[in-house]
């Protein structure tokens, strides 16, 4: 199932957005450790979804993957949806002109204020996925602003490439187990302003085959049998995220498998589908431009110090995440001696990469760790009093700074002395 032609942003052409000249420059001018983005690279990976799908209405992008406003501007004006967790990637979402009615609240633990504040706000749909959620979206419910409403659905599916990251189990702590789901549907059809219509699930992020959905899609259409009767029937199912990007080389699932898979499942049942792709989206679109700072042996094995760290891209640490790590003018042949690539704070935890083909490289030079633009600056920490990362958006053989770099007076914003 890997796929991708020479534009497909999963090729090597996502190395060619990323000029050494240019990343050279951002160094000089911005300085680092910088995320940079290459809009083309977003905007083609955003297309290939919405050419999958056939309509950007279909594809809801998951914020929470890369909330930059340039970024989400970029999106924005492909004409795809967006999915926010909280009220802060919500309020991000309309900082970058999303209207209300291609914002998707997402099934993902919300407190009762911010369900009933999504409620009669004229979103595309809100998920709910917990009893005291169901509660407050009945609460607020506004028969002159009625609001579609889906129910979460856990399918008991293990899907995901590291244990954190599977969100389907019979065990996880999202959504609700199917035997559950009719009860709390028929309260939802029953309260004026609410239309239950949608069926969502998300199963985990980093899957790269299509057969936890296909099992999926089993629950969910069993579901939709036993929700007939209702007065209310499914109209749609929301699908999620989790389509998987291959970090260690440019074969990505092709999102195009996956709608295909899904179309083919519910033709003639008059269901629509939708897809909410964070990864697959934005990860290919970014790299993290970082400078050698020195080399050291560690009980022999030679390794090379970054002005990067966790604190700035956290995925090795977390996730155990083998990113390409490569000097801005290209990988070295493979076979080339390796190091283990560090971060500078104050714990052995501090890792970007190991095993890395960089023998050769030299304190003063420049890295790029490749495929950060989903999940890198997001998760990015003050930790060790860090300032946060500059953000750079490449366009038409532009750049501009889309997030200044921290100041130290931003590090203690708020914060007073006794
Ligand atoms: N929809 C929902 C309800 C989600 O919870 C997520 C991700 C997505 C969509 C998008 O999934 P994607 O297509 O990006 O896999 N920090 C982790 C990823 C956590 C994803 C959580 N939910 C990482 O760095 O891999």
């Amino acid at each position: 199932m890997t796929g991708g032609n020479g534009a497909a942003p999963g090729t090597s052409a996502g190395r060619a957005a990323f000029p050494a000249g240019t990343l050279e420059s951002i160094a000089r001018e911005v300085g680092t450790p910088t995320y940079v983005y290459s809009a083309s690279v977003l905007t083609a990976a955003a297309r290939r979804w919405i050419e999958a799908a056939g309509d950007p209405a279909r594809v809801y992008f998951a914020a929470k993957a890369n909330t930059n406003l340039g970024v989400l501007s970029t999106l924005e004006a492909t004409g795809v949806g967006i999915e926010v967790a909280t009220p802060g990637e919500r309020a991000r979402a309309v900082a970058a002109g999303f209207p209300p009615t291609r914002i998707l609240v997402g099934g993902v633990p919300k407190a009762a204020a911010d369900v009933r504040d999504a409620i009669g706000a004229g979103l595309a749909l809100v998920v709910l996925q917990a009893d005291h959620e169901v509660e407050a979206a009945i609460e607020a419910a506004r028969p002159q602003v009625p609001t579609r409403v889906g129910i979460r659905v856990r399918p008991g599916i293990t899907a995901g490439a590291h244990p954190s990251l599977e969100t389907g189990r019979v065990d996880a702590k999202f959504g609700y187990a199917p035997e559950e789901v009719p009860a709390i549907w028929k309260r939802l059809a029953a309260t004026d302003g609410l239309e239950p219509e949608v069926l969502a699930v998300h199963l985990g992020s980093g899957i790269d085959a299509l057969d936890p959905w296909e099992r999926a899609l089993d629950v969910l259409l069993d579901l939709v049998d036993r929700l007939a009767d209702t007065g209310a029937p499914v109209r749609e199912l929301d699908v999620g995220g989790g389509l998987g990007v291959d970090y260690g080389a440019d074969g990505d699932p092709d999102p195009a498998a996956l709608v295909r898979r899904v179309d083919a499942r519910l033709a003639g049942s008059g269901l629509a589908s939708r897809f909410e792709p964070g990864r697959s989206i934005t990860a290919r679109s970014g790299v993290l431009l970082t400078r050698v700072l020195y080399r050291r042996e560690r009980g022999g094995a030679p390794a090379i110090v970054c002005d990067a760290g966790f604190t700035d891209f956290g995925r090795y640490a977390l996730y155990g995440a083998q990113h390409r790590i490569e000097p801005v003018h290209g990988p070295a042949a493979s076979g080339a001696a390796t190091v283990d690539v560090l971060g500078p704070t104050c714990e052995s935890g501090d890792v970007l990469g190991t095993g890395r083909p960089l023998h050769d490289v030299r304190p003063g030079d420049l890295l790029i760790v490749r495929d950060v633009g989903a999940y890198g600056f997001v998760m990015a920490s003050n930790y060790n009093s860090r300032p946060r990362p500059a953000e750079v958006l490449l366009s038409e053989g532009d750049f501009s700074v889309v997030r200044g770099r921290e100041t130290l007076q931003d590090l203690w914003r708020g914060e007073v002395t006794v």
